[in-house]
Parts: C-alpha cells; structure tokens; sequence
C-alpha cells in the first residue's frame, strides 16, 4: 500500500466511546456546582422570571420544600438571594436577627442540614436606590458599607451558613467579614469571596430576578471588564485579605482570567456562570439552534478546563436531574 502514512495519530485515543472516556481529561461533577436561588418575602405564588425561563423566584413559606427537592435530587450547595419588601437606604434588613437574610438560611439548615449554604452577602437587593452599600453625595461609600457587610456576615453566620460570600465589591470586605466573623465566635465560618467581579451586562436577566431598583450603573466599585492585570490583583488581594476561596464572574467571556488566576493561587476558584449566560443558552435552545444539554457540558466543561474548581449555575439542578 502507498500514501501517506502520519506518524502521529490522536485518533487512535478516539477510536471508541470506551477509549474516549479512559482519556477525558476533565469532568464536571454535580458535587462542584452550586445552585443559586431567589427567595420572595411575603408572597404566595412561585413567579416565572421572563428572562431567565425555567427559573423561579421561590415564595419563602415554599423554601423548606424546594430545598428538600434539591437534596433530594443530589444538589449538594445552594446560594441564597433574597427578594425583600423591606428596602430602606442602607439596608437594615439583612442584618436584623430574624431579617430575610438570616431567615433563608435558617430554613435551608433546618430542612437539610448537610446541605451546604452560601450566603450572598450585598445590599442591592435591600436598598431603596438599589446600590451595594451606603449611599453618601451619589457615591457608595466603601468604609461605611464594611461596618454594614460584617454585620450582615455575622447574622448569616449565626443563622448557620457555611460561605459568607460577599459580592458588595468593595475594598477591604474580605478583612472586615473576617474581622466581624472572629469577633463574634465564627471562626470556622469560611469566606468565598466575589474576588474578581467585572461590572457586566451579563447580570441584565438578574437585576429582574433580584428586582433591583438600580438606576445607573455600578461601574464605581465592580471592576472594568477590560483589564487583565486588575483582574488578577482584586483576587489576590482577598486571598491576603483572608478569603478561603476566590471567585471569577462571569465566567464564560472571562475564561482568560479564570485561568490566570488559577496560575497566581492556590485556593480554590469559584466561578459563576451568571444569568446572561444561562438566558443565551435558553433563548438560543428554544430557538431550535442549539442543543441546550450539549452546550451547558460544554460550557461548563471550558470553566472547569480553564481552571475553576466549584461553578455556581442556574442549570445545576436541570443536571441533578437529567444528568449532562
Ligand atoms: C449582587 C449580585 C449580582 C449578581 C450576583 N450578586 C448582580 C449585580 O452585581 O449587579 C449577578 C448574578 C447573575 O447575574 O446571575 N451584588
């Protein structure tokens, strides 16, 4: 026989779904992501969101069941958000003893108490102006803001959470939760922090799930999209700072950044593929132009392969479910 004969064949490795399997280099597992979730105060009905399909804002009296059915399905992490009727400028609520905060984590801890709880730790969802923090002469003011975040933490920690994981984006918040923690007794209470977080319009589908009242934008204290080396910095300063484990988001346009940062630290990396990502897939899949399964695989599968350890993802319990 004449031709051309390669010396290198990767195809070999290719030749059965066995081979394929035996020299898959990455996998995502169920035990990695976490579910985030909207809770609703003072509401009877589950609410569609229009822009995030398939996902609900869940009415707090339904909490305890909803989190029985993700245990159930083999969800192991959830990430609490609340949607409050308690706004005012600072937002008190979420550091009150028996505030929404507080309480959705107690009711996930009560139902299943292995189940591990995050709590979102901001404002934005619990200020009348809808900013992360306290609001001075139309800037968020940082240090006032700090003193807010630690008694935030505290409540939560209290409450039983887990992971403080403030997303508040402001300087020093990392210390000051640990700072807050300590003092108070909850020393073995870790902290994920929010450490490389852009100002994007993939959050769009989440300011309605969240029902923000923003006006503007929060481009002060979340970082430029654009810039690399800020990126690896804001995550290394939590790491000094005390953080337990960092995170990048979003996830899927800053692949780059995740593995970046992946290279400058040993701790593990969270990564949160937000609500624009999940509304892509989901508007793009009920278009008939892509097969949603395959996609989510493989978009969490560039997130893991860029170098994330834990992935937040709204599609967590559609894979609890159905598998990938
Ligand atoms: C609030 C917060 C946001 C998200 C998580 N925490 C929105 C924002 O910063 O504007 C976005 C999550 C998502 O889009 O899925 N600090």
């Amino acid at each position: 026989m004449s031709g051309i004969y390669p010396i290198l064949r990767p195809r070999r490795l290719r030749r059965t779904p066995a081979l394929r399997t035996l020299f898959q280099e990455t996998e995502v597992q169920l035990s990695s992501l976490v579910l985030p979730i909207f809770v609703e105060e003072g509401v009877s009905e589950y609410m569609p969101l229009s822009a995030m399909p398939g996902v609900l804002r869940i009415p707090e009296a339904r909490l305890a069941f909803e989190a029985d059915r993700y245990a159930r399905a083999g969800i192991q992490s959830v990430i609490t958000f609340g949607i409050s009727h308690h706004l005012d400028e600072v937002g008190s609520d979420t550091w009150l003893e028996n505030g929404l905060v507080a309480r959705m984590v107690r009711i996930c801890k009560e139902t299943v108490p292995e189940m591990i709880v995050m709590s979102d730790t901001c404002f934005c969802e619990y200020t009348t102006h809808g900013h992360c923090g306290v609001v001075r002469d139309n800037w968020v003011d940082n240090d006032a803001t700090l003193v807010n975040l630690g008694r935030q933490a505290v409540v939560a920690a209290r409450a039983g959470a887990d992971i403080i994981a403030p997303s508040a984006a402001m300087d020093g918040q990392v210390q000051a939760i640990r700072a807050a923690l300590d003092s108070a007794g909850f020393t073995d209470t870790a902290i994920m922090a929010y450490s490389t977080k852009f100002a994007s319009a993939f959050y769009g589908p989440f300011r309605e799930a969240g029902g923000t009242t923003l006006k503007g934008n929060r481009k002060s204290y979340q970082m430029n999209s654009m810039n690399r080396r800020e990126a690896i910095r804001e995550s290394l300063l939590d790491e000094q700072e005390g953080a337990d484990a960092l995170m990048v988001k979003p996830a899927g346009a800053f692949l780059d950044t995740i593995r970046d940062i992946r290279e400058a630290t040993y701790l593990p990396i969270a990564a949160y593929q937000v609500s624009g990502e999940y509304a892509m897939i989901k508007f793009a899949a009920a278009a008939g132009a892509i097969d949603e399964r395959q996609i989510v695989r493989e978009t969490l599968g560039s997130i893991k392969r860029a170098g994330a350890d834990i992935i937040l993802s709204y599609f967590a319990m559609d894979i609890a479910e159905q598998g990938f």
